[in-house]
């Protein structure tokens, strides 16, 4: 019967800790690489970015990878499990990442779909001669404006695909870790690298092309003296890695007992900035040949996020040779980062749902992914889905993930004290040791440079309304998001957990505790298996 139970019970995990890093460089490599970091390195001064940029990896980045790794791997659960397992007041912490994630999921797909779109165009350069902005905003995303509230017209050109990228992403999370995540991980990375190799080297023989590195890489020292050059620094780096947002915690929670953890962490980050510094490369030389085709500088064709993506890269497409190849190659590499990220999005809710309620895999899958989908498609195929989409990942990417940022290091480091004991899980199955200096950066300098962002980031939310938007749009996808979130973390961290789940029984996580000897959980259901083990009871 215990042998039963145990079955049943079994956590999934990943094949090996080679399909474990693959997946968390999929995770991390995502939109925010390829669209975001180049323009945010540009604007932040170019070569000298590459300061703030390293010191926001090295002090903050990594650190936190470290910690999110510690806490999934300890306390082996999900987000909300896991902070659970530490201690019964964090569980809406958890809660709070799953909700953040949830609506991350909703936009992040509607974005893939244009990609996967522009992949298809970018083949016959349906925009034409015309104008690719035009193009964009009129005839693809038919976009209308906010006087008449927020439309519900369905766009078929951005609707169809976007179901497609739901059902894709739904199989593959429906397949579980091992057969599906690890596995299209497996496929797409090696995948998205050639494709982007590629992609680097076909911009760097673009006439032009040097103009762009010139501008990309010229360092503007004075930069440096901006603190918001530090802070763009800094917040760009927590969404870049996926951390803080409970991923990380998810993901390595399927790792063996005996992983070693720093030195996989350190492979995840350098291998996100190496490909972000790629991206860089690659967009900033494609710059340089549209500022040359156009007869202007780089500064006046250089663009973030949406505008990069959908309206400079097609121009570059019309114009260069070989560009339908040029296209497909970025679009299709937007399309597979993308799809790497969401389902990593995506797993934060369905391991927390499945922990939660004790269910199968794909019946938790459904039951998550077919509402997040559902809301997707209503909220972001329609007219006005681009202003949703722009105010949600104001609110809530930039701003949620540094406020559940920084409430998780205050609470982990100095309400529950459990740095020391992160440190010495890490410590003792890693390669690459943790001394004090982690606790520091944890504990001290992470809490100040978070709390810095937060508090510039509210002021400056609340003393312009963002982007000009009608205060009612904001006070309900800007302000009523956020506090909605924090509240529906709290309730259903209230909810009681299933009989079935792994919070009230899993003897694997007993077994883990007294085979390393640590301390049973308060809260979870089975301390007493644990304490009879310990006693030298059989189990
Ligand atoms: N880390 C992912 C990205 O950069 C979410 O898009």
């Amino acid at each position: 019967m215990a042998n039963a139970t145990a079955q049943t019970k079994k956590r999934e995990a990943f094949g090996s800790r080679n399909v474990f890093i693959l997946s968390a460089i999929g995770s991390a490599v995502g939109l925010g690489n390829i669209w975001r970091f180049p323009y945010v390195a540009y604007e932040g001064g170019g070569g000298a970015f590459l300061i703030p940029y390293l010191c926001a990896l090295l002090t903050a980045g990594i650190p936190l990878l470290f910690f999110d790794y510690a806490i999934g791997h300890r306390f082996r659960g999900s987000a909300p499990l896991a902070f659970r397992r530490m201690s019964r007041a964090a569980e809406p912490l958890g809660w709070w990442q799953v909700l953040i994630c949830v609506v991350i999921a909703t936009y992040y797909a509607v974005i893939i779909a244009w990609a996967a779109m522009y992949t298809w165009f970018s083949a016959q350069i349906a925009w034409g001669e015309g104008n690719e902005k035009d193009y964009f905003f009129s005839d693809f995303l038919q976009m209308g404006d906010l006087k008449n509230g927020v439309s519900l017209d369905f766009v078929p050109q951005v609707g169809i695909p976007l179901i497609g990228v739901w059902l894709v992403v739904i199989v593959i999370m429906a397949l579980g870790v091992k057969r599906g995540i690890g596995l299209a991980n497996m496929i797409l990375m090696p995948l998205l690298t050639l494709m982007f190799a590629t992609l680097v080297v076909q911009a760097l023989f673009l006439p032009g092309a040097m103009d762009g590195l010139n501008a990309f890489f010229t360092p503007n020292w004075e930069a440096l003296a901006d603190p918001g050059v530090w802070a763009s620094a800094y917040g760009h780096i927590f969404f870049s890695l996926s951390v803080a947002f409970g991923i990380m915690v998810t993901y390595s929670s399927y790792l063996k007992r005996k992983t070693d953890l720093t030195g996989s962490g350190l492979v995840v980050g350098f291998a996100n900035s190496g490909f972000e510094i790629l991206a860089g490369i690659g967009v900033f030389a494609a710059l340089g040949f549209m500022a040359q085709a156009q007869n202007t500088d780089v500064s006046g064709v250089a663009s973030s996020g949406i505008g990069l993506a959908f309206i400079a890269f097609p121009t570059i497409v019309s114009q260069a040779t070989g560009g339908s190849i040029f296209g497909v190659l970025f679009f299709g590499a937007l399309v597979f980062a993308g799809i790497t990220s969401l389902i990593s999005v995506l797993e934060v809710v369905v391991a927390a749902l499945q922990d939660k309620l004790g269910w199968s895999r794909v019946r938790t899958t459904l039951t998550v992914a077919i509402p997040v989908a559902l809301a997707s498609i209503a909220f972001f195929s329609t007219t006005t889905a681009l202003q949703v989409l722009d105010t949600t990942d104001a609110f809530i990417n930039a701003f949620g993930i540094m406020a559940v940022a920084l409430v998780a290091v205050i609470l982990v480091a100095w309400i529950l004290r459990k740095l020391p004991v992160l440190r010495e899980h890490l410590n003792k199955r890693s390669s690459f040791r943790l001394g004090r200096l982690w606790m520091v950066l944890v504990g001290a300098l992470a809490p100040i440079v978070l709390g810095y962002l937060f508090v510039s980031e509210i002021i400056a939310k609340i003393t312009t309304p963002y982007e000009g938007y009608p205060l009612w749009f904001l006070a309900i996808f800007g302000w009523g998001m956020v506090i909605a979130l924090i509240v529906f973390a709290i309730i259903l961290s209230l909810l009681p957990w299933s009989r079935r789940s792994h919070a009230k029984d899993d003897p694997e996580y007993d077994e883990f505790l007294v085979v390393e000897n640590y301390e049973p959980d308060a809260e979870t259901g089975s301390i007493a298996v644990a304490d009879d083990r310990r006693k030298g009871a059989r189990p």
